[in-house]
Formats: structure tokens, C-alpha cells, sequence
């Protein structure tokens, strides 16, 4: 299934034992495509939602982002006061901006990526994620800006093994990373420990489900994101997902197609000078502010 070329792929998709879940014209295909920001759209997308922002209608909208029923009868809930490491985790977390430019350490690296989407039954294909038919089409790739006893560089996260293949070693060059993604939220990126791009390929779902496995893809790429950060959290370690990244640049730095395999979300990870704490979490600055 990995690895198939276009041809063979739609001649295996169009076998009639694939009728009706088969990709017809690829839908998610083309929503990808028409969704990918480039610097130009990614310009006018940022004008269009600062203008949005400072809207009516967008205060409207975020005022209260609660559905309310005003009529219905109502059942009251007991009061939740988050208990123990894991609830104090989740109700902790926080996008974080500022970063102190301490490192991390191997060993908490080796953590984020295995407690993420590694293989946690030996000789299985299971991770702590829940998989749309188990077929775990994501990809997890690192810039590593400061982390103790590993070369700057970029790596691939090699699941079967456990490891990193050095995609390119070298300390990144931020003006390229500039280039890449929108680092403008973040106080100084130079700060930050590292960069995880969680990607994915996409047949690995779509061959089986058609485009309705897109869906799955994204679903389980949220899941992907909630561990990273709040494994990261327990650990010390701030991060931040970025919508905004220039899909073709990114896909070249990351030595992936960008049709097949495409960049899903970047995090930016650094140490906070925040104590995570579960009664009074603190807030780093909002963007723009
Ligand atoms: C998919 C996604 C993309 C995001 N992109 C950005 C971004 O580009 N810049 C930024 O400053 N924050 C970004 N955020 C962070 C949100 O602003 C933040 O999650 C939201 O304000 C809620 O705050 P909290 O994460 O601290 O709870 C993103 C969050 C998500 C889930």
C-alpha cells in the first residue's frame, strides 16, 4: 500500500472491489490543494482575519463560544477541582510564545516522539493514539534547535526503530525557518528547543476509505498534537501549533512531495519561564498583543 505509484494506486482504486469508497477525483486532493497558504494568500488570509477580528460580527462570534438552551430544563454537574498529575496536566496546558533558550534533553525528545506515535506493543503496530482502521498515516519530522548531545539539524522520527534519520544536519537557518512558517507570535524563536512537523500520507487512509479517510487523517492528527503538548507540558516544556506555514516551502524543506505526503501542523517547543500550575495556569501574551 506505502509507496505506490499514481498508476498503480488508481488502477488498484478502481477495481470494483473499491466501488464506492474509491477517490473519484479526489476530493481531499483538492480541498488540500485549495487550502494550502503560499505567501501571497497567506498575506491576504492574515489582512482578511485581522479585519475580521476587529469586526461586529467576530466579536459576536467569540464573545461566548458556548451553545447555550435558555429553555430547557437543566441537570447540575458536580464541581470539577482537578486532582492529581494527569488532570492538573490537562487543565495546565497552555500555548506558550516565550522561551527561556534553556535546552532539552535527549532523553525528553526521545519521550515527546515515543509518548506521541510510537509503537507501544512490541512487535504491534499499536501507539497511544486511537487509529481510523489502524493504518497510522501520520509522520513525525524535527528541527532540533537546542537539544543537550544531538546536532542541530533536521531528522525524521523512524518509528520501527525508535530512532532518528538525519534528513540534514547543520544549525537551522532560522531566516529559511522565517520563510516556512509564521514565527511572528513567538518572542524569539531563536529561544525555542525545538520544531515538530507532524505530516501525513495520505493513502495510507484514503486507499481503504476514499476521501472520507481525509477526515480520518485530521482526527487522528489532533490526537497527535494534544499528546505532543501536553506530554511536553509535564516535561517543562511550552509549545505552540502553527496554522500558518507555507505549504510548498515547507513540504520542500521536509524532503516530502506535498501531494502524497503533506505537513499537517508545526509545534514549537521551548522551556517556559511559566510554573505549569492547575489552579491559576498563566498566559503567555496573545498573538498580536
Ligand atoms: C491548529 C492550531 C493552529 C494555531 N496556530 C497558531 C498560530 O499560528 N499562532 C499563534 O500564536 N497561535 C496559534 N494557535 C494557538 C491558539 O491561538 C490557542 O490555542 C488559543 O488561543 C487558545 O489558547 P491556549 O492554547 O493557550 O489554550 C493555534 C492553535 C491551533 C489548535
Amino acid at each position: 500500500m506505502l509507496g505506490l505509484d499514481r498508476a498503480t494506486f488508481r488502477k488498484l482504486t478502481s477495481s470494483r472491489m473499491f466501488e464506492g469508497v474509491r477517490l473519484k477525483s479526489s476530493l481531499c486532493e483538492i480541498f488540500h490543494e485549495n487550502t494550502k497558504l503560499t505567501p501571497l494568500s497567506g498575506r491576504t488570509a492574515g489582512a482578511l482575519s485581522a479585519a475580521f477580528l476587529r469586526s461586529k460580527a467576530a466579536h459576536r462570534l467569540t464573545e461566548a463560544p458556548y451553545k447555550q438552551y435558555s429553555l430547557m430544563d437543566r441537570e447540575d454537574l458536580p464541581t470539577i477541582d482537578p486532582q492529581g498529575e494527569f488532570e492538573e496536566i490537562l487543565v495546565g496546558r497552555r500555548s506558550r510564545r516565550l522561551f527561556t533558550g534553556e535546552s532539552a534533553t535527549r532523553e525528553e525528545l526521545a519521550k515527546l516522539l515515543y509518548l506521541t506515535y510510537g509503537r507501544t506493543a512490541p512487535g504491534g503496530l499499536f501507539r497511544p493514539v486511537a487509529s481510523g482502521g489502524g493504518l497510522y498515516p501520520l509522520e513525525l519530522y524535527i528541527t532540533v534547535i537546542n537539544v543537550e548531545g544531538l546536532e542541530p539539524g533536521l531528522y525524521h522520527y523512524n518509528i520501527e526503530d525508535h530512532c532518528l534519520d538525519a534528513v540534514q544536519r547543520g544549525k537551522p537557518d532560522f531566516e529559511e525557518l522565517n520563510e516556512l512558517l509564521w514565527l511572528q507570535d513567538i518572542e524569539d524563536p531563536e529561544q525555542a528547543t525545538m520544531i515538530v512537523y507532524v505530516t501525513a500520507i495520505l493513502q495510507r487512509s484514503t486507499l481503504k476509505y476514499g476521501d472520507r479517510g481525509y477526515r480520518l487523517v485530521l482526527f487522528e492528527a489532533g490526537e497527535a498534537v494534544q499528546n505532543l503538548s501536553l506530554v511536553g507540558h509535564s516535561m517543562g516544556l511550552g509549545s505552540l501549533p502553527l496554522g500558518g506555514f507555507m505549504d510548498n516551502p515547507l513540504s520542500e524543506y521536509l524532503r516530502i512531495d506535498g501531494v502524497d505526503e503533506v505537513p499537517l501542523v508545526p509545534l514549537v517547543f521551548g522551556r517556559t519561564p511559566f510554573q505549569p500550575s492547575a489552579k491559576a495556569p498563566t498566559s503567555d501574551p496573545e498573538p498580536g498583543e
